[in-house]
């Protein structure tokens, strides 16, 4: 019988696996670019993309501090993500909506390399790589990062901007009910609500 596996071999595994979903990540982040109507959200993918070119070199740190080779093998779960994210770039949304959309696919993909790396940085840990620990806990720092920024454009405006997109009168007119323009509004409304039984 072959020996056992050790916490060591799972660690390569996982590393191994790390690298190709940032390799494919590579791939997927322009298409993200692309699809985004929001310049600051265009540009955020943008620069994510510049930065896991980053995390794929230090990854080829991780494996030579631990001489071992470099060499990925292929990540089904982020295959799987990217996936929904393509069938989404595929739906006929309006511009806001379609930012949003793509914010969230962003993000499950953050999330995933999150718990990679969060796996991986403890393991180091654990078998007292120190050096790989290291690296490993930049990138998941830059993830959380590229998650935080992803969470503050969708709550600073692309979310509330999507929400408002299907709904064109009444919502629009609701901030002009003050002062002034009260009265016309008021009257606008009535004539609507008129119109509607
Ligand atoms: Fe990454």
């Amino acid at each position: 019988m072959a020996e056992a596996g050790t916490l060591h071999d799972a660690f390569i595994d996982e590393l191994r696996d790390t690298y190709d979903a940032e390799k494919q990540l590579t791939k997927a982040l322009p298409k993200l670019a692309k699809a985004a109507s929001d310049p600051t959200l265009r540009q955020a993918f943008e620069s994510h993309l510049e930065e896991t070119r980053r995390q794929i070199a230090r990854l080829e740190q991780v494996f030579e501090s631990l001489d071992e080779k470099v060499r990925g093998k292929h990540c089904d779960g982020i295959a799987g993500i990217i996936e929904e994210g393509k069938a989404v770039m595929e739906e006929d949304f309006d511009e806001t909506t379609m930012d949003a959309c793509l914010i969230a696919s962003g993000q499950r993909a953050e999330h995933y390399e999150m718990a990679a790396y969060g796996t991986l940085v403890a393991w180091a840990t654990a078998m007292g790589h120190t050096d790989a620990a290291r690296l490993l806990q930049e990138t998941l720092d830059e993830e959380k990062a590229a998650d935080e920024k992803l969470s503050s454009l969708a709550e600073g405006g692309i979310n509330q901007a999507a929400a408002g997109a299907g709904q064109p009168d009444e919502e629009e007119d609701e901030p002009a009910a003050v002062g002034a323009g009260a009265k016309k509004t008021a009257a606008a409304k009535a004539k609507k609500a008129g119109a509607r039984r």
